[in-house]
């Protein structure tokens, strides 16, 4: 009998010990990760513009810094890999020089060049990115980008897509941002419109080359759940993908298009249309099959309440304010086109460890870039102090 009690007493003792493990576990807020997967450090996201991009940067900034991973950041201190040209190695702090024997991460603007990034970027490197539906994109970028050549004198949107046909020319400088802007980041040719002979042959080449170079390509209207499957893919916890809006237009610059406007815009950029709808429809394909309609409702949830939990406690107005009610010149976003970008308040009582936290979630991408360039290159930054960012910084 003596034998047995023990081994039941023992049976016992590890039953106790596991109910109480996996309880304790469950009681963990937010954390549903499946540990059987490991957490991805070798990425690249390949920054589009007005795609809530910024966004995410953010999130792979506060991920890196707080696993001290480094980043393929742009030479002296740049905020940009020299976009608009095509990548080129040289253009990562620290690759000339041999500083670092391997980077992590790679995040900044750049025009995609396959064989170039991985020359800097390990082998196993997940590459991602997001794109955004190209007619209210458009109409974003008409209203940040109003400086460049193509929209000089233009009155509206539908004024330049009137005589873009005619009038655009492709070959002055920045004028790329006005016409089919996503296949020009991603390294493609943008040199196509809905009339061009070889269209389809041009939209099946852009796809077939971001299917063979990305693992992942993000939906700006499903941002949450976009985020969702990110975390799945990346195999990070849900903490990892909360956020803060960040470099987001108010909504008074925000102008709605007419159903001919959107026609018109779908023809000039058919390209990018074209792309969008493919990578659309994989998006979702990829969350039914990875995810499931079930989980996916449940993590967005989540995520919301997680991110209404922080946002109780870091902002002090509850959410993003015009960049002339931000207090702290160092939080406040780069302002640029007739685009008003928000930006954020920190609640003022808050310890310094919450306070920390709550300043990464909000910090702006050039500061927080520049932050990184710092810690990451601390001898570099007496070279390169003379640099001056007159709308951040105070330059007199
Ligand atoms: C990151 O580096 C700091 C300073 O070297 C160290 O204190 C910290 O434990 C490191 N964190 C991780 C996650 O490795
Ligand atoms: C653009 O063209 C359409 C149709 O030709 C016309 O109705 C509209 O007024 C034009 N818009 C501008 C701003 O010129
Ligand atoms: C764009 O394509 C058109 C028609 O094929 C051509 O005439 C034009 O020179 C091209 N522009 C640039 C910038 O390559
Ligand atoms: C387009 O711009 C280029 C560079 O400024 C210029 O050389 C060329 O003549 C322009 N083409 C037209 C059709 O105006
Ligand atoms: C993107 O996919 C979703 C889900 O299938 C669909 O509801 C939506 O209409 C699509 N967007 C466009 C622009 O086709
Ligand atoms: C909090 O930070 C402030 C300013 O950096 C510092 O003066 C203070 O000592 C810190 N408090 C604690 C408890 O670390």
């Amino acid at each position: 009998l003596v034998p047995i009690k023990g081994l039941i007493l023992r049976y016992f003792l590890i039953y106790v010990i596991i109910t109480l493990y996996t309880s304790t576990s469950k009681h963990l807020p937010f954390s549903s990760i499946d540990r059987k997967c490991r957490a991805e450090t070798h990425i690249v996201f390949l920054k589009t513009h007005k795609t809530a991009s910024s966004t995410i940067l953010n999130i792979l900034y506060r991920f890196g810094e707080s696993k001290n991973l480094t980043f393929a950041l742009p030479l002296n201190k740049n905020s940009q890999l020299f976009y608009p040209f095509f990548f080129a190695p040289h253009f990562v702090e620290g690759v000339s020089s041999h500083h670092f024997s391997e980077f992590h991460i790679m995040c900044n603007h750049m025009r995609f060049r396959n064989s170039e990034v991985a020359k800097v970027m390990p082998r196993d490197t997940f590459y991602f990115s997001i794109l955004r539906n190209p007619v209210s994109m458009m109409e974003s970028i008409f209203i940040y980008y109003k400086s460049i050549p193509a929209f000089h004198g233009k009155r509206s949107l539908d004024d330049f897509l009137n005589s873009s046909r005619t009038h655009y020319n492709g070959s002055i400088v920045n004028n790329h941002y006005a016409h089919n802007i996503l296949a020009f980041d991603f390294g493609l040719n943008n040199n196509v419109t809905f009339e061009s002979p070889d269209l389809n042959k041009q939209v099946l080449n852009a796809i077939s080359a971001i299917e063979r170079d990305f693992h992942l390509i993000l939906i700006s209207e499903y941002f949450e759940e976009s985020m969702v499957l990110l975390r799945h893919s990346l195999c990070w916890s849900l903490e990892d993908v909360v956020s803060f809006k960040l470099n987001s237009r108010s909504d008074h610059t925000r102008h709605k298009l007419s159903p001919e406007t959107a026609d018109k815009i779908k023809k000039w950029n058919a390209l990018d249309w074209k792309i969008y709808l493919h990578f659309n429809a994989t998006f979702w394909h990829k969350l039914d099959t990875i995810i499931g309609q079930q989980q996916l409702e449940k993590e967005v949830t989540e995520l919301r309440a997680l991110q209404t939990k922080l946002a109780d406690i870091c902002l002090k107005d509850g959410g993003a304010v015009d960049p002339s009610k931000i207090k702290d010149a160092g939080l406040k976003p780069f302002q640029y086109g007739a685009a008003v970008i928000q930006g954020y308040n920190l609640n003022p009582d808050m310890n310094n460890q919450t306070r920390a936290k709550c300043e990464q979630l909000i910090r702006p991408e050039l500061q927080y870039t520049d932050k990184l360039y710092i810690q990451q290159f601390p001898e570099k930054v007496l070279d390169v102090i003379h640099v001056c960012f007159p709308v951040i910084q105070n330059c007199t």
